[in-house]
């Protein structure tokens, strides 16, 4: 990979979207997007969420007076409330042009977004100020997820069900999920390519496969159509040379564990090892 070197205001690094739900002092509530988001571990099973804030908007006041927001993932159905929210500042007005579904919190009295798919209740624990930012590390008191999830643990998380915007000075969606912890570590090095390599290399043997199951077709039926015997053998050889291809190639088996596809039924994931593959 050759790099080159820039000036560090290039920092737009990828960032997760969340609309912040905080109470305004007279009880209202107020949302704004917030995408200088991360996560620190502190102890136990505890989490705690790290957001950032500049400048004096109404959401950084509301959560060093109240101590207590929620977060709401945005989704790409969102995307247009988001930038809606964004665009304008609680000072400039109430942000009812458009119309959301907001209930409470259920730990936190918090404001939360009916139409997210995954909220944290968040109570600030310490607050850090640099230059003319404030970054405050949050207990997570509670977090709702969409029912559709079914999460064992931290490390099962489905991204490509919450469908979550990606910011980076631009809106980006997430492409596909890839697999887990310690499902690539053997082909470090081993293939000395990526994942992308692998997975380019196997399509396109199997993109020959069918190219010669295709052509075998074909002739043999020019061969039935014009009785010529010659043309029908020449189709039938490119018939069943089409599946010794595939396995010999690795195109019928699965570019991570080489297990033959197919036998448990088709899907995008391997069957044996759960690695993604279409
Ligand atoms: C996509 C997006 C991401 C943003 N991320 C942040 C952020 O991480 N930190 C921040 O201080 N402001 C961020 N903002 C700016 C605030 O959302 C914006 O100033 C908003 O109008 C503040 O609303 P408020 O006055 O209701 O607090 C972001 C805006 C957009 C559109």
């Amino acid at each position: 990979m050759k790099r080159r070197s820039v000036d560090p205001i290039y920092s737009m690094c990828v960032q997760p979207s969340f609309i912040i739900g905080t109470n305004n002092e007279d009880g209202s509530y107020n949302f704004a997007p917030i995408t200088w988001v991360s996560a620190t571990y502190e102890k136990g099973d505890g989490y705690l969420l790290v957001i950032s804030m500049s400048g004096n908007k109404r959401t950084r006041q509301n959560v060093i007076r109240s101590g207590i927001f929620s977060a709401n993932l945005v989704n790409k159905n969102m995307l247009p409330l988001m930038d809606y929210l964004g665009s304008k500042h609680a000072a400039e007005g109430k942000k009812d042009d458009v119309e959301y579904g907001v209930s409470r919190g259920e730990v936190l009295d918090v404001p939360t977004l009916d139409d997210s798919p995954w909220v944290y209740e968040c109570e600030v624990e310490r607050s850090v100020e640099t230059g003319e930012s404030v970054t405050f590390f949050c207990y997570i008191r509670n977090i709702q997820m969409d029912e559709n999830l079914s999460c064992k643990d931290t490390f099962d998380v489905d991204l490509t069900v919450l469908d979550p915007v990606i910011y980076s000075g631009r809106y980006h969606s997430l492409g596909s999920m890839l697999g887990k912890i310690g499902d690539f570590k053997n082909d470090a090095g081993v293939t000395g390519g990526s994942t992308n390599d692998v997975l380019d290399k196997f399509h396109r043997r199997r993109m020959i496969m069918h190219l010669i199951l295709a052509i075998g077709v074909l002739v043999s039926l020019m061969g039935l159509g014009t009785m010529i015997p010659a043309i029908l053998i020449i189709g039938i050889i490119g018939i069943v040379a089409s599946p010794f291809y595939g396995l010999f190639s690795g195109a019928m088996c699965c570019p991570y564990c080489g297990e033959i596809l197919g036998r448990r039924g088709f899907g995008d994931h391997c069957q044996y090892c759960g690695k993604k593959i279409f």
